[in-house]
């Protein structure tokens, strides 16, 4: 969603701003803009469109302001409250032009805010709830900005992430933040501040992560935080460990196609250290709970949404059959309303590659508030549902930048499934099938690299169908949350209309769409159950429907009649989910190439989701 970048320090502001905000492209966003401060007065240049285009119109602003500036601020706008125009870009001026912020979040309050300052005769220009906390920031100031900057939070309900400097006291910049993250790197001579660290990363590793209700006030001085009713407060500095090649496309096309190639290397990254062979358990020091703990849970709820929600469903059919324990996975956005039954042994795991999504924020809270053992599944390290379950394991998928997620899924899967693992081993899983299924794991990086060698051929499917407008994913048991992942990734890159199914509901309804021109991807891997998803594929082919069979290596038999086949190896059914998922994610890529669809950067989507 919206991206933050701010920067103090001695370099060109203009450059590293621009720079920082193409480096938070991916995030989703559909304007931009940049405001640099010299001199005693501020220059904002705006763009709806892309960052390309923003960067050229900062290069043509020849003004001393923008070429001489050495602070500024910078935002990808999302749009939320007004369309994407250069009048609702940020950052936002105040009506004397004195005052310049950014903001990430939103203003519930915005309306009632708008009519007190149109009482006091200021009027608000653009459609959005982020310009009145400006303004009111400007009519709250007397001679100091982080005064006027609290004052002004204390009245505005919602959430925040903000950038505020002004032309009044050049030589400083107050930063805030609630319910919108904001990192601040800590470089030599200089801070730069971002909403996400992969801004940050080339100019510094050493970071300070805001808390709820934190300021952070930085001038030539250094910074100094303290909360909004101005107590002072301290926080760690952290050191980012995500290398700056990561965040980079390299050789590939598509920060996608280079993210579904780095699975393997992913794969080994998150089970590293983490499985026990000789105990055939795995080692989650992160879950911080004994063998004893683990052995006193009673049932485990697994929340997120989207993809997340997919790999928990996975981790869901694993627990319950390994383990022995009742699982259940809830849309996190569903978890926070619905007023759910918890106990004191109910574990409750947040899955999220971000670790900012607002509903699976929103969840973790109530979890812990109704006294569950909360535990957090992220990639993002020092993300808030990372912090604020203080208990849980990363991913070590490292940077994913695609807004379609693949290698953090594969992981999540990954991990849920050393998660059941070590809750089986203290329940009923006997020691040497522990060991069988923890040397499954350490398969799983070669699975994957075996399904990526058919990359070549899945291209060839793909572009046979590759003009299709809709099409289903079937599977059941463990394949059912797969079929619902392959379909999300084909609709979020393609825009084909795809719908995941489990094989046996598409007779309750979805059947009646089956025509020659809609492609069913069947999922027949050898686990039970394949031979009745085997006659469901058989009464799609009835129905003249092309089938695409994926089918277990060795049982290529399954595929006979079909009209394309795709080969994965023959694994445990708990183990077939990754390498699965990935000729899925193959298939979706090449079929949104052939398109010609912006892959990296699919039309109205974030990659993080922060706002309900
Ligand atoms: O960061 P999170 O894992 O919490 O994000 C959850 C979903 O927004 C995310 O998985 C989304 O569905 C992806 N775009 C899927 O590719």
């Amino acid at each position: 969603m919206c991206g933050i970048v701010g920067y103090f320090g001695k370099r060109k502001a203009s450059e590293i701003l621009v720079d920082g905000l193409r480096r938070l492209e991916y995030r989703g966003y559909d304007s931009a803009g940049v405001a640099c401060l010299h001199d005693g007065s501020i220059a904002v240049v705006k763009n709806p469109g892309k960052i390309k285009e923003l960067r050229q119109k900062v290069s043509d602003t020849a003004t001393l302001t923008m070429t001489e500036s050495r602070m500024g601020i910078g935002h990808t706008r999302w749009a939320t409250h007004g369309p994407p125009t250069e009048k609702n870009a940020h950052p936002h001026l105040d009506a004397s032009g004195h005052f310049a912020m950014v903001h990430n979040g939103i203003i519930e309050n915005y309306k009632d805010i708008r009519k007190g300052l149109a009482s006091e005769g200021i009027e608000c220009i653009s459609d959005t709830d982020s310009e009145v906390l400006v303004q009111l920031i400007s009519f709250l100031y007397k001679d100091n900005l982080e005064d006027a900057v609290s004052e002004a939070l204390q009245k505005i309900k919602g959430t925040y992430g903000i950038v505020v400097m002004s032309d009044h006291e050049p030589g400083k910049l107050v930063v805030a933040r609630c319910g919108s993250p904001i990192v601040i790197g800590l470089g030599k001579n200089e801070t730069v501040i971002a909403s996400d660290a992969s801004a940050i990363i080339p100019h510094t590793r050493d970071a300070v992560y805001l808390e709820d209700y934190d300021m952070a006030v930085i001038t030539e001085d250094g910074m100094e935080m303290c909360n909004l009713q101005r107590a002072p407060v301290s926080r760690e500095v952290t050191e980012m460990d995500w290398d700056t090649g990561a965040a980079e496309k390299g050789e590939y096309e598509h920060f996608m196609l280079k993210e579904m190639f780095e699975q393997p290397q992913s794969i080994r990254n998150a089970i590293r250290g983490r499985l026990d062979y000789d105990m055939g358990t795995a080692v989650l020091s992160g879950l911080d709970f004994s063998a004893r703990d683990a052995a006193q849970i009673n049932r485990v709820l697994v929340v997120g949404c989207g993809t997340s929600m997919h790999a928990g469903m996975v981790g869901e059919y694993a627990i319950e059959e390994m383990a022995g324990v009742n699982a259940e996975v809830e849309q996190a956005a569903e978890f926070r309303y619905r007023n759910p039954l918890i106990t004191p042994n109910d574990l409750v795991v947040a899955i999220s590659q971000s670790g900012e999504t607002a509903d699976t924020l929103a969840a973790v809270r109530e979890a812990k508030q109704k006294g569950a053992i909360v535990a957090g599944l992220c990639n993002v390290v020092g993300s808030t549902i990372a912090r604020e379950t203080g208990r849980g394991v990363y991913l070590h998928a490292g940077p994913e930048i695609g807004v379609a997620s693949t290698k953090a899924f594969t992981c999540q899967v990954s991990v849920m499934l050393m998660m059941a693992l070590k809750i089986a081993r203290t329940r009923r899983m006997p020691r040497h099938d522990g060991i069988e299924f923890a040397r499954w794991i350490q398969k799983l990086p070669d699975l994957v690299e075996r399904v990526l060698a058919q990359n070549k051929a899945i291209k060839a499917v793909a572009q046979k169908y590759a003009k299709a407008d809709n099409a289903f994913f079937i599977g059941r048991g463990y394949l059912f949350p797969v079929a619902l992942e392959g379909a999300l990734k084909l609709k979020e890159i393609s825009y084909v209309h795809a719908e995941g199914y489990h094989a046996a509901e598409l007779k309750h309804g979805p059947i009646a769409l089956l025509e020659e021109c809609t492609p069913v991807i069947a999922l027949l891997n050898n686990i039970p159950g394949k031979d009745k998803t085997l006659g469901n594929a058989e009464e799609c082919k009835a129905r003249k429907a092309p089938v695409i069979a994926v089918v277990s290596e060795g049982d290529e038999g399954s595929a006979d009649g079909f009209d394309d086949m795709i080969v994965i190896p023959d694994c445990p059914p708990a183990i077939a989910p990754v390498p699965t998922v990935v000729a899925l994610q193959l298939l979706s890529y090449h079929i949104a190439a052939a398109r010609g669809c912006e892959i990296d950067q699919p039309r109205n989507l974030a990659k993080s989701v922060t706002v309900e």
